[in-house]
């Protein structure tokens, strides 16, 4: 059979990567997907750009739209991204009737809707497996693998950056500030770390599998109950610890009876669960199914070749899609797009966790009572308290407290009441408990 053309855009960290992994494993790549893969031309912005050796051996170009009106071209592999060109360029792709592979989790999470409908009228796919998790294949496994599931939950580590610079916190005992150097010294961390540190891209990442494990459309960025890592000090961590926590940067989905939970936020885990020991950059995703019970994916969540690696099974994919009915493909948001499912989110202040107090209060006798008074009132129950500072002389003390499970909006109340008082000093760190039970 003659080889599929594909054109990539973007020939930066991942566009490299795939071009190493298709040349290098060319073989045993065709003889998975039944056909030769060739690489027809690339698109890069600034041609003149020194880049990795490897971009020397195909075509390149600093036009798109020779890849995009290419007649020649079938797939077009799209690793710039952001949205703006990437939204134009991938529609541009799909209007012409060709397959579109991208790692872009912004794009899909903002336009997705629009994109998966005009693939969905043009018979062409989109093919998404590098936007989440990089080389762990959970796009596949939640779509394909636990197909016969009603999945209830899915908690994981999607942004290997904030999971470094909580790894290194603890390992290093140092601020947040001084890791998110290192990392940027590393290129863990871009220039501008927002994305990573304040929790956006895991809820790009999380909207798409929300999607896709329930059934639902992709949810509203502002829909998603995000906080960072960015106010976790080395305190915490060494306290949750001395607990038996670990602090982690999750992403969590869940499934009730009046709605789906969806939130991204660093989260205390038992040292005894798996996802504790998730460390540096690496990811991992805990799914529920109630036939599989708990699957547990654990990979390289970034990196060239580890997304490069994704990028080409999604290729190895649509070359064979492109021998097969059209009808008969799997869906791209894994659930036939007439049978979406309208389940609510839920508001943040209707879910229940455990909680991590954090307070600085006066060193004066009765001041513990009072605070436990205002969570009794609020009927918040106490797991265990830790007093750190024994010295008379010290004016102040940090205490450290964890709560049972209870609903949100109680814990803030509670929380707005405690600061009142005189005897708290300053603001109370809270970090939400994940019970993994
Ligand atoms: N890096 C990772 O580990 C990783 C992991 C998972 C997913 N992803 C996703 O993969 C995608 C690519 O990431 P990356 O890290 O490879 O990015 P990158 O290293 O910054 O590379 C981006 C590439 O896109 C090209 N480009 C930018 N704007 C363009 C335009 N208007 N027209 C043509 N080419 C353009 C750049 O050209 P020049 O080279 O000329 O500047 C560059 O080659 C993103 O969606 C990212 O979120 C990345």
């Amino acid at each position: 059979m003659k080889p599929v053309k594909i054109g990539i855009i973007g020939l930066g960290t991942v566009g490299c990567g795939t071009l190493t992994v298709l040349q290098r494993n060319s073989q045993e790549i065709s003889r998975r997907a039944g056909r030769a893969i060739e690489i027809a031309m690339c698109a890069v912005k600034n041609i003149d750009k020194k880049r990795d050796p490897i971009a020397n051996t195909v075509k390149l170009t600093n036009n798109p739209n020779q890849i995009l009106e290419s007649s020649d071209i079938d797939i077009v592999v799209e690793l710039i991204g952001g949205i703006e060109p990437a939204y134009d360029y991938v529609t541009h792709a799909l209007r012409n009737g060709k397959h579109v592979v991208t790692a872009n989790k912004e794009l899909l999470a903002v336009r997705g809707k629009d994109l998966f409908q005009i693939a969905q009228d043009q018979s062409v796919v989109i093919a998404f497996e590098a936007a989440v998790g990089g080389g762990i294949s959970i796009i596949k496994a939640i779509r394909e693998g636990l197909a016969g599931n009603r999945i209830q939950s899915l908690i994981g580590i999607i942004n290997g950056t904030s999971n470094y610079i909580l790894t290194g916190m603890k390992e290093n005992q140092c601020s947040f500030n001084d890791m998110l150097e290192e990392s940027q010294k590393l290129g863990y961390a871009e220039a501008d770390p927002t994305f990573d540190i304040a929790g956006i891209d895991a809820v790009h990442k999380l909207i798409i599998l929300a999607s896709i494990a329930f059934g639902v459309p992709l949810q509203k960025i502002s829909d998603v109950n995000r906080i960072g890592i960015e106010s976790i000090t080395y305190d915490d961590i060494a306290y949750a610890n001395e607990l038996g926590f670990s602090v982690k940067p999750l992403a969590i989905a869940k499934r009730s009876q009046s709605g789906i939970e969806i939130r991204v936020h660093p989260a205390l885990i038992s040292n005894q669960r798996l996802l504790a020991n998730v460390n540096g950059v690496m990811n991992a995703i805990l799914v529920t199914g109630d036939a599989a019970g708990r699957t547990l994916y654990y990979g390289a969540g970034a990196g060239a070749e580890p997304t490069a690696s994704a990028v080409v099974a999604d290729l190895v994919d649509v070359v064979r899609v492109m021998t097969s009915d059209p009808e008969n493909r799997v869906p791209h948001l894994a659930f036939q797009p007439n049978s979406i499912s309208s389940l609510p989110v839920l508001s943040v202040n209707e879910i229940s966790t455990a909680n991590y107090l954090r307070m600085t209060v006066e060193n004066q006798a009765g001041v513990l009572a009072e605070v436990t008074k205002i969570l009794g009132d609020h009927e918040i129950s106490i797991e265990s308290i830790l007093q750190k500072g024994t010295g008379s002389h010290e004016d102040v003390l940090p205490v450290v407290i964890i709560t049972q499970e209870t609903v949100e909006s109680r814990m803030l109340r509670a929380i707005e009441q405690l600061e009142s008082l005189d005897s708290v000093k300053g603001t109370i760190t809270r970090i939400r408990i994940e019970d993994l039970n």
